[in-house]
C-alpha cells in the first residue's frame, strides 16, 4: 500500500505546532514491509532548506485563474529523514520565511493544484491520499469534481482535521482559481456563502478523521460553524488519537536535554534539568515548578496566565515558567510581568525547540488550560518525561489524562477555563508535590504510559482498508 500524506507542515522540515509532529512521525510508523508512506509539502525558505541540498525531479507550470507560476518538485540529495518527502517549490508563492500568513488562499491553492498536476504524471498512482487540515482541503473536491484530475478520481482519500477552528474560507469571486469542474456541483465548495476548503473536504473525502475521539464528539456540537455538517457526515467520521514519536521524545536518548534519564535515574536526571531551568530563569529550585509550552492564542487559554500569576504567586509557594509566542498583546503582558514577579515567574517569548525539551524534562508540572484541544501532544510528551500534566478536561486532554482522584489517576484535571480553577489546580499540584512519595511514584508511573504511534498508525491503515 502506497500512502501519500499532503500537509503544510512536517517536523523537522517546517513546524508551527502539533501538525508538524504528527506528519513527521506517522509516515515512519506506517512504513512497514507492506506499506510505504511519503509526504508532499511546500518548499519554504527556512533553516531546513538552507542546510540541506535538493534536486528537481519535475518542472512545470501551475495556473491560478489568469496567472501562471512556474514550479518544481524537489527531493533531498541525501536522506536525513526516515521517509520520502517531495517538496513543491513555487518560488513566487510558497518560498517564504513563514509557513502561514494572512493571505494564504492563492499560496495553498497553488500548492494543491501543483501537487495534483504532479501526481497525475505518476505511472503508479498512490493507493491512498491523506490530506491534513484546510490547506489541503480542496484536494478531495478536485479529485472528485475537476475534469483535469479525472484519472485520479478513484483514489481513496482521507481528511484529518487537526483543528476545525481554521477553515481557510474565501470568496466565491475566486472560484475561477480552482481548475474547471462541473459548476452544478459548486455547492460542494460552499459553506454559509463562502468557499470553505475544510467544509468541502468534509463533504468530499471518503473518510474524515480527527485527532481524538472526544474532539470528534465535541465537533458535532461546536466546530466554528461546521457542527451541522459534521453531524450530517458522521457516518464517515471517526476520532483516532495521535501518538508521539517514541524515538524523538525519549528522555533516555534526547540530545536536547541537560541530563538523560530513565525510570531508574529519573530523580537525578530531572533534578539536573530543573536546576538548569531555575538557574537560567532565576527561579527557586526548591519550589515546585509549573511550566507552559504553546502557541499564545485564545484556544490555549494562555490569556489567563497574567491573572493566574497574580492570584497564585501571592503565597510564594511555587514558580511559573512560560515558553510561547503568538498574540502580541499577550507576549507584551508576559514580558511586563517579569519585573513584578522576579524569582518566581519568568517567560521565554519565542519558539525554541531545544528549550521545550528541557521544560518537559525539568518542570514538575505542565499547565494546559486549553479552551479547545483537538488532541494536544504536550501532555503526552510530558508524561513520557515524567512531568505531571495539569489539564482542562477537553478533547484529547480528556482522552489522555486521568485525575489523581480517580483509580490509577496520574494528572490534575479541571473543568473550566477560569483563572480561579487553574489556580486551584496549581494548589492541588503543590499538595501532591509535598506528598513526596506519591509524587515520585506517579512521575515514574507516567513515564511508562505508552502513547507511541504503533496503535494509531495501525488504526489509520485499517481505516484506509475500509475505503476499498
Ligand atoms: P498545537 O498544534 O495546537 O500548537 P500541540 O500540543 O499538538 O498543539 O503541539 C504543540 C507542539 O509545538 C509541541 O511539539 C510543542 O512542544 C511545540 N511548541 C509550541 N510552542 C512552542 C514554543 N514556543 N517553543 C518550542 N516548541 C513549542
Ligand atoms: C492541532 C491541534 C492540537 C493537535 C495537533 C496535532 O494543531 O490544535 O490539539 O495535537 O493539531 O494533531
Amino acid at each position: 500500500m502506497n500512502i501519500i500524506h499532503i500537509s503544510a507542515e512536517c517536523f523537522p522540515v517546517a513546524k508551527v505546532g502539533g501538525l508538524a509532529d504528527v506528519v513527521g512521525a506517522l509516515p515512519k510508523y506506517q512504513s512497514t514491509s507492506t506499506t510505504k508512506a511519503q509526504v508532499i509539502m511546500p518548499f519554504y525558505d527556512n533553516a531546513f532548506s538552507k542546510n540541506n541540498s535538493f534536486k528537481s525531479i519535475y518542472e512545470s507550470v501551475v495556473n491560478l485563474g489568469a496567472n501562471s507560476y512556474t514550479f518544481s518538485v524537489k527531493v533531498l540529495n541525501e536522506a536525513p529523514l526516515d521517509f520520502d518527502v517531495f517538496f513543491i517549490d513555487i518560488p513566487d508563492l510558497l518560498f517564504k520565511t513563514y509557513i502561514y500568513s494572512a493571505e494564504d488562499t492563492e499560496r495553498f491553492l497553488a500548492f494543491q493544484i501543483a501537487t495534483l498536476n504532479w501526481i497525475l504524471t505518476w505511472g503508479n498512482a498512490p493507493d491512498v491520499i491523506h490530506c491534513h487540515d484546510h490547506h489541503t482541503g480542496l484536494i478531495p473536491f478536485m479529485l472528485q469534481e475537476s475534469h483535469k484530475y479525472k484519472a485520479l478520481k478513484d483514489i481513496p482519500n482521507v481528511l484529518t482535521i487537526h483543528n476545525a477552528q481554521y477553515q481557510g474560507g474565501f470568496s466565491h469571486e475566486n472560484v475561477n482559481l480552482i481548475p474547471e469542474f462541473n459548476f452544478n456541483n459548486v455547492g460542494l465548495l460552499d459553506w454559509n456563502g463562502y468557499i470553505n476548503p475544510l467544509a468541502a473536504a468534509i463533504k468530499c473525502a471518503w473518510k474524515v478523521t480527527t485527532v481524538s475521539p472526544s474532539y470528534m464528539e465535541e465537533l458535532k456540537e461546536k466546530a466554528n460553524g461546521l457542527e451541522g455538517l459534521l453531524r450530517e457526515e458522521s457516518g464517515k467520521c471517526s476520532g483516532i488519537l495521535n501518538g508521539i514519536d517514541w524515538n524523538v521524545w525519549n528522555p533516555e536518548t534526547d540530545t536536547n536535554v541537560i541530563a538523560n534519564y530513565n525510570t531508574d535515574t529519573i530523580e537525578s536526571g530531572r533534578k539536573a534539568n530543573k536546576a538548569y531551568l531555575c538557574e537560567r530563569f532565576n527561579l527557586d529550585v526548591n519550589k515546585p515548578l509549573f511550566g507552559f509550552i504553546g502557541r499564545l492564542v485564545y484556544e490555549k487559554g494562555s490569556d489567563l496566565f497574567p491573572e493566574v500569576i497574580k492570584k497564585s504567586l501571592e503565597n510564594n509557594t511555587h514558580s511559573i515558567l512560560l515558553l510561547g509566542s503568538g498574540n502580541k498583546d499577550q507576549e507584551q503582558e508576559f514580558e511586563n510581568l517579569k519585573s513584578q514577579y522576579k524569582g518566581s515567574y519568568n517567560a521565554y517569548i519565542g519558539y525554541d525547540e531545544k528549550l521545550s525539551h528541557i521544560v518537559y524534562a525539568g518542570a514538575d508540572f505542565l499547565l494546559m488550560p486549553s479552551r479547545v484541544e483537538p488532541c494536544g501532544l504536550n501532555q503526552m510528551y510530558c508524561l513520557r518525561y515524567g512531568t505531571i500534566p495539569i489539564v482542562r478536561s477537553i478533547g484529547g486532554l480528556k482522552d489522555t489524562v486521568t485525575d489523581i482522584s480517580q483509580e490509577n489517576g496520574f494528572g490534575i484535571c479541571h473543568e473550566n477555563v477560569e483563572a480561579l480553577e487553574i489556580s486551584n489546580a496549581i494548589e492541588r499540584g503543590i499538595t501532591l508535590y509535598n506528598s513526596t512519595q506519591k509524587f515520585n511514584q506517579i512521575r515514574k508511573q507516567i513515564m511508562e504510559i505508552d502513547h507511541s504511534w504503533n496503535a494509531s498508525a495501525q488504526a489509520y491503515i485499517n481505516l484506509y482498508k475500509q475505503t476499498k
